[in-house]
């Protein structure tokens, strides 16, 4: 599964980077106003972080200004993913924005059907908000669970992108129901190293290792 970092804060990315375990990155219009920076030069700085998919979402509801946005964000690189709604409109410009070559990342996605269609619509990932079904006391991840088995249905290239993740437990989820790919919070990617078997057994080595008075270095 890919792992994709959900934050548009350029010092936690350069930070995460260097794990090299990140396949990419997601923002929203929330993430971009949280930062408080300029959004178009932001994603830029993160396409020189990552040369995975940077999603940049737009920010119109018609048709004709989706597409002029999506073409100028789609500039900025050729790895820019291009984040239209699951709207009528939206699905009009990832069709539009799709047939030019422009990855696409349909998102605010909380049905099958809306994943059906994005689909149809050349979409290169869909993303269905897990944490924001649970928080309406839906199962969030038996959508990721019914989305897979569609698109495997009918051999779809659009990948799974479980968004929306609030813990460990969702990532854990999100892989064992076959997402391609999981966009996750800094704070649950950091939780995700944690064990506390892992932190006793380090004790364990490291006080064993100091008794010998070896050194490998
Ligand atoms: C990412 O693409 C989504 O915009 C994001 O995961 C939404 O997360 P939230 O529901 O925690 O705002």
């Amino acid at each position: 599964m890919k792992l994709f970092l959900d934050t548009a804060e350029i010092r936690v990315l350069r930070e995460l980077a260097e794990t090299g375990l990140i396949d990419g990155v997601t923002t929203n219009p929330s993430l971009i106003a949280k930062s408080g920076r300029d959004f178009l030069a932001t994603i830029a700085e993160i396409c020189e972080l990552f040369e995975g998919p940077v999603s940049a979402e737009v920010a119109a509801s018609d048709f004709e200004t989706m597409l002029k946005e999506g073409e100028k964000l789609a500039a900025i690189a050729d790895h820019v993913a291009v984040k239209v709604p699951l709207t009528r409109e939206g699905l009009r410009t990832c069709a539009a924005l799709a047939d030019k070559g422009v990855m696409v990342n349909v998102t605010l996605c909380f049905s099958v059907n809306q994943a059906l269609l994005a689909a149809k619509a050349g979409a290169s990932f869909i993303s269905p908000f897990v944490g924001r079904l649970d928080d309406q006391g839906a199962d969030g991840m038996q959508l990721i669970r019914d989305i897979r088995e569609v698109y495997d249905n009918y051999a779809f290239g659009t990948e799974v992108l479980a968004a929306s993740i609030r813990n460990g437990a969702h990532v854990r989820d999100a892989a064992l129901a076959g997402a391609d790919c999981a966009t996750i919070p800094p704070n649950v990617f950091a939780d995700l190293y944690q064990h506390p078997l892992t932190d006793k057994g380090l004790e364990i080595f490291a006080r064993d290792w100091a008794a010998t008075g070896q050194k490998i270095l």
